[in-house]
């Protein structure tokens, strides 16, 4: 008999659903929040409300897009933080009244890890390569940027963290300095290709693992104050070069840290995901480095280092397979460590 995770991920601003069925995802249904294009970022409270919209849909059409039937679903998997209070409440809310109606065990998922474990998904007819243990992993996304040495499916070492922003808040920040629209990340990707990195700025020198990013957003907001003075148009005139110099600077301060850390520990299978995994600049970053340095490199495909719920239904499928079930008075964790 196969084993049908029903995954949910509610954290931020993307609501989404997915079917697993023996470890294969079989839908992931996302349905993200334009609502948000407007206000230059995230607003929690119409997040919450778009997730209540939305969550009902996306989980009909998850279990329509994979052909099973709803009372087939053995466990729901949920996000059970870190993220917005009010957007996890919705997914964490519709998980226990699934798992109530079907009479099936609820397993909660910690969305770091999941973004982690998003390098463990198959698809049907897809050919796919995963890490073994132990991996090394740079997880980068709009809250987040750490190093994590993954022992488990289930068993995880932070050896790195920002101490103050997450590289896709810088991204986004300076691209909203910039007049750029919400999430800046994949727009100055985009932006970047046309440009030429020519422009110098701060980059952290703390020492050991762990990363720092709100100095090259201060340093970025006060050259463009000094050059804007000089030339209104500034902006305008430099945005592609602004985009590569910034990109090249993440890249940079993303890729010292984590050649730090496989050089420490000695790990050459090296993993990244999170939303900024998806930056084209950092993949060419760790391909290049891996040749250099011989390390097997694992990348999730794109619709799978966003926000997603089939890295959720995978992450939830190795608890489940462990039994570690959770009852139905979990509530939801605005902020969790790996
Ligand atoms: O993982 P994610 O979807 O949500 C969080 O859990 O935070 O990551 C979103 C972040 C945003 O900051 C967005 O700008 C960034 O990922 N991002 C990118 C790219 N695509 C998404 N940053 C740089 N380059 C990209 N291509």
């Amino acid at each position: 008999m196969s084993t049908i995770i029903l995954g949910i991920e509610s954290s931020c601003d993307d609501t989404s659903a997915s079917i697993l069925v023996d470890g294969v995802v079989m839908s992931n249904v996302i349905a993200s929040q334009k609502v948000h294009e407007a206000y230059g970022g995230v607003v929690p409270e119409l997040a919450s409300r778009a997730h209540q919209q939305n969550i009902v849909p996306v989980v009909d059409q998850a279990i329509k897009q994979a052909g099973i039937n709803a009372n087939d679903i053995n466990a729901v998997a949920f996000t059970r933080g870190p993220g917005l209070m009010g957007s996890l409440l919705v997914g964490v809310s519709f998980a226990k009244g699934f798992a109530m109606a079907h009479k099936i065990p609820m397993v909660e998922v910690n969305h770091l890890q999941a973004h982690i474990l998003a390098n463990f998904i198959k698809e049907p007819g897809v050919e796919s390569k995963h890490p073994t243990f132990p991996f090394l992993t740079l997880l980068v996304s709009g809250g987040n940027s750490q190093l994590v040495v993954v022992h488990d499916y289930l068993k995880m070492e932070m050896i790195g963290q920002t101490i103050d922003d997450a590289a896709g808040e810088a991204f986004d920040k300076c691209a909203k300095v910039m007049g750029l629209p919400y999430p800046g990340g994949p727009v100055i990707d985009k932006l970047a290709k046309e440009g030429t990195p020519r422009f110098q700025f701060n980059k952290p020198t703390i020492p050991g693992l762990d990363y720092s990013f709100s100095g090259l957003k201060t340093s970025f907001l006060y050259f463009l104050r000094d050059q804007l003075a000089l030339n209104p148009n500034f902006i305008e005139e430099n945005k592609c070069d602004l985009c590569a110099s910034l990109q090249d600077t993440v890249v940079d301060i993303l890729m010292n840290k984590l050649k730090k850390a496989a050089k420490l520990t000695g790990i050459k299978q090296i993993a990244i995901g999170g939303g900024v995994s998806a930056n084209s600049a950092l993949q060419a970053a760790v391909r290049k480095e891996a040749q250099k340095r011989g390390w097997d490199v694992f990348i999730p495909r794109i619709g799978f280092s966003i926000d997603n719920a089939g890295m959720v239904a995978v992450a939830g499928y190795y608890k489940y397979l462990a039994k570690e079930y959770i009852g139905l008075d979990a509530a939801p964790f605005v902020r969790t460590v790996i």
